[in-house]
Order: C-alpha cells, then sequence, then structure tokens
C-alpha cells in the first residue's frame, strides 16, 4: 500500500493552519494595535492634562482637543482600546456582541449633558465612587497599573477620550 498520497493530504493543511496561527500571534503581540505591544516600542506617556470638575461635569474639552466622532465609535468598539461594548450596548450594524452590565449608550445625549458624559468616560467614580467602569483618563498617580511600561499611562490619551465624547454626543 502507498501511504504517501494520503500523508501529503492530511499535513498539508495542518501545516497551513500552524502557519496561520503564527502569523496571527506574530501580528497580535507586535502589530501597533496588540495589547501586548513591546514596552520598548510604546512611546513616553503623555503629560497629564489637568481637568477641572463643577456640578459633576467637565466642561472644557481635555487639553482643548477637538474630538472625531467617526475615531470615538473604532476606539469605543475596540477591545484593545475603549472596550465599551463589553459592558454597553452601542448602535452599530453588525455588532451583535456586547456586555449589560452598563446601560444601553443608544440616546445617551438627549439624557445626559456632554459635561457629565466627559467626566463619566474621564473618571466614572467622581459620580459614582463604587463604579465598576473604568476611569479611562484618570490621574495617573491614582492607577497601580501592573507592569512598569504602563506606569504614568492613562487607559486613553485625552484626544481618544475628546473623540469617544464627540462620538456619544451623536447618540440622540
Ligand atoms: C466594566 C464595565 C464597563 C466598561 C468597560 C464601560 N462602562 Fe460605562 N458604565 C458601566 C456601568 C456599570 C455604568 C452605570 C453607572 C455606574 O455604575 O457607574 C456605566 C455608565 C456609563 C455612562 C452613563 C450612561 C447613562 O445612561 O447614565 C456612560 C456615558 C458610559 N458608561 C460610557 C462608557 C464608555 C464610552 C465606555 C468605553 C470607553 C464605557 N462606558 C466602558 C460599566 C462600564
Amino acid at each position: 500500500m502507498n501511504c504517501r498520497p494520503y500523508n501529503r493530504t492530511i499535513t498539508q493543511p495542518r501545516t497551513i493552519s500552524l502557519v496561520a496561527t503564527f502569523i496571527s500571534v506574530f501580528l497580535v503581540l507586535f502589530s501597533d494595535n496588540g495589547v501586548a505591544d513591546s514596552p520598548d516600542k510604546m512611546p513616553p506617556p503623555e503629560p497629564y492634562c489637568e481637568w477641572q470638575e463643577a456640578n459633576y461635569s467637565i466642561e472644557k474639552p481635555l487639553c482643548n482637543h477637538i474630538g472625531d466622532a467617526k475615531r470615538g465609535q473604532a476606539i469605543a468598539s475596540d477591545g484593545s482600546k475603549g472596550n465599551c461594548l463589553a459592558c454597553h450596548q452601542l448602535p452599530i450594524d453588525g455588532i451583535e456582541a456586547y456586555g449589560t452590565i452598563g446601560p444601553p449608550l443608544e440616546g445617551v445625549s438627549s439624557r445626559l449633558p456632554e459635561g457629565f458624559i466627559r467626566l463619566r468616560v474621564v473618571d466614572t467614580r467622581h459620580i459614582n465612587p463604587m463604579s465598576i467602569m473604568p476611569g479611562f483618563y484618570r490621574d495617573p498617580s491614582l492607577i497601580n497599573r501592573p507592569g512598569k511600561p504602563y506606569i504614568g499611562r492613562t487607559f486613553l490619551s485625552a484626544q481618544q477620550v475628546e473623540d469617544v465624547v464627540a462620538y456619544l454626543v451623536t447618540l440622540k
């Protein structure tokens, strides 16, 4: 009996899938969006923009950045950035999986003013000290993030927060 052709049909797809797995792991680890970015490749943390809270609101945009709603939607739905979908439903076509720990964000800007939304995203504990929602722009000196490269970093940059706020403001 000649086993060669049989062997060949078995090994080829396996080799292809091994190579595919290797390539995808490589891409996740070393791409710019990868969660496990190589520490040497991360730029130094940006200086922290101070903000003022009054009446459960941050009126002024962080560092006077202008937000972009389209970028904000991408950041909100990206699991390695805002990851809002882990807890909230967002009205984005084609997204079927989302968490329900937080309220759905559809129509959020008809319920809440922009300054309140900004404080929610920046540091939600100023509104609800027991909240499990992460403070995406919490003062880094108050956060204990494991791993040296993360020290001094906020979860989102000031510009990313403004992009997310600009996106939420469009959800009427
Ligand atoms: C770990 C879960 C979790 C994640 C991740 C999360 N949130 Fe929340 N969020 C909550 C919970 C829970 C609440 C309800 C209020 C509270 O408990 O503080 C909330 C409340 C809110 C509210 C107020 C909504 C309302 O109708 O009162 C906004 C706005 C909001 N989140 C935006 C976001 C955005 C934007 C992101 C991503 C950048 C995000 N959240 C990520 C859990 C989360």
